[in-house]
C-alpha cells in the first residue's frame, strides 16, 4: 500500500464536518459502488474512502474507468446533504478539485488545467485538449436521514496522475505530472480532499450561485463551437446559475442540463 495522508486529511476535515473517517484500500470493485451500497443498507456517516485498485470503475454515461495503481488517484467522498437546489453538485465539484490542483501560473501558450462541462478536468493548450480527470455523482436515499430532503451524495474522483499509454484511444489521456512534475497519488489526494468537502458543504448551504463565476475562470468551452450529441450545434457561452451549459444555437440560446449530452469541440 502507498502512504495515504488520512491523518491530515482528517485533521483538517472533521472539525467542520463531525463524524468523517477516511478510509483506504487495496482494491473494490469501484470506490462509488461501495459508498452507495454502504448508503443503502443504512450507513450513511460523511467517508472518503480510497482506494488504490478499482476493478470496476465507473465513468458518467455508463462508461467504465479504467486505471492503474499509481498512475491514477481513485476516490470517492460520500455524505450525506440537503441542499435546496442540487442543479450544479457535480459542476461544484469539478471547481473544487481543479482550483486545488492548478500549479503555479503557467506562460500563456502553455498547458492550462480548466473544466469541461459539465464536470470533466482537461488539459488545455492552443487549440487541443486532453482530458485529466473525471468526477461521477450519485446519490441514495439517506436512511433514517431526519429531514425528508437529505440524500447521501456519492462524489467519485478519477485522476491520472502519472502518464500511461493510452489503449484504445485515439488521444492519450493527460497526466498530473505534466503540470505539477513529481505528484504522486497521495500527494494529489492531499491538495484536492479538504476543498473538496469544503465546496460540497458550501455547495449544500449556497447552492450553485457562487460557483458560477469560479466555473467561468475555468471554463475552456466557453466561446468555442460546440457540438451537442444530438448532432446540433452552436458557440458555448458559459453556464447558467443552476450549472446549465448556455449554448447559443440557430434557433437560439440553449440551455443544456442533460447528464445524457455530450459536448464536444467542433471540428
Ligand atoms: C467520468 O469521467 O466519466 C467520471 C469518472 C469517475 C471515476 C471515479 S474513480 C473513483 C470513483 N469510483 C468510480 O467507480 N468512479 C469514480
Amino acid at each position: 500500500m502507498q502512504k495515504w495522508p488520512a491523518e491530515a486529511i482528517w485533521e483538517a476535515v472533521e472539525p467542520t464536518l463531525p463524524g468523517f473517517t477516511v478510509e483506504t484500500l487495496a482494491e473494490i470493485d469501484s470506490t462509488n459502488t461501495e459508498l452507495m451500497r454502504r448508503a443503502r443498507a443504512g450507513r450513511a456517516e460523511p467517508t472518503l474512502l480510497v482506494a488504490e485498485r478499482q476493478s470496476a470503475g465507473r465513468g458518467r454515461l455508463g462508461r467504465s474507468w479504467l486505471g492503474e495503481p499509481g498512475d491514477a488517484l481513485t476516490f470517492s467522498l460520500g455524505l450525506p446533504l440537503a441542499p435546496v437546489d442540487w442543479s450544479g453538485l457535480s459542476l461544484a465539484a469539478g471547481v473544487a478539485v481543479a482550483e486545488a490542483l492548478q500549479g503555479p501560473p503557467a506562460p500563456a501558450a502553455a498547458l492550462r488545467l480548466g473544466l469541461k462541462w459539465p464536470n470533466d478536468l482537461w488539459l488545455w493548450s492552443g487549440a487541443q485538449g486532453r482530458k485529466l480527470a473525471g468526477i461521477l455523482v450519485e446519490t441514495a436515499t439517506a436512511a433514517g436521514a431526519e429531514a425528508a430532503a437529505m440524500r447521501y451524495a456519492v462524489i467519485g474522483v478519477g485522476i491520472n496522475v502519472r502518464p500511461h499509454p493510452a489503449a484504445g484511444l485515439s488521444t492519450p489521456p493527460a497526466a498530473l505530472q505534466e503540470v505539477l512534475p513529481g505528484i504522486d497519488a497521495p500527494a494529489a489526494l492531499l491538495r484536492v480532499a479538504a476543498p473538496l468537502v469544503m465546496a460540497v458543504l458550501g455547495f449544500a448551504a449556497t447552492g450553485f450561485g457562487p460557483f458560477q463565476a469560479r466555473f467561468d475562470a475555468l471554463d475552456i468551452l466557453r466561446d468555442r463551437a460546440v457540438r451537442l450529441s444530438d448532432g446540433t450545434t452552436g458557440t458555448a457561452h458559459g453556464v447558467g446559475e443552476d450549472g446549465a451549459l448556455l449554448v447559443h444555437t440557430a434557433a437560439g440560446m440553449q440551455a443544456v442540463t442533460s447528464a445524457e449530452v455530450s459536448v464536444r469541440p467542433a471540428p
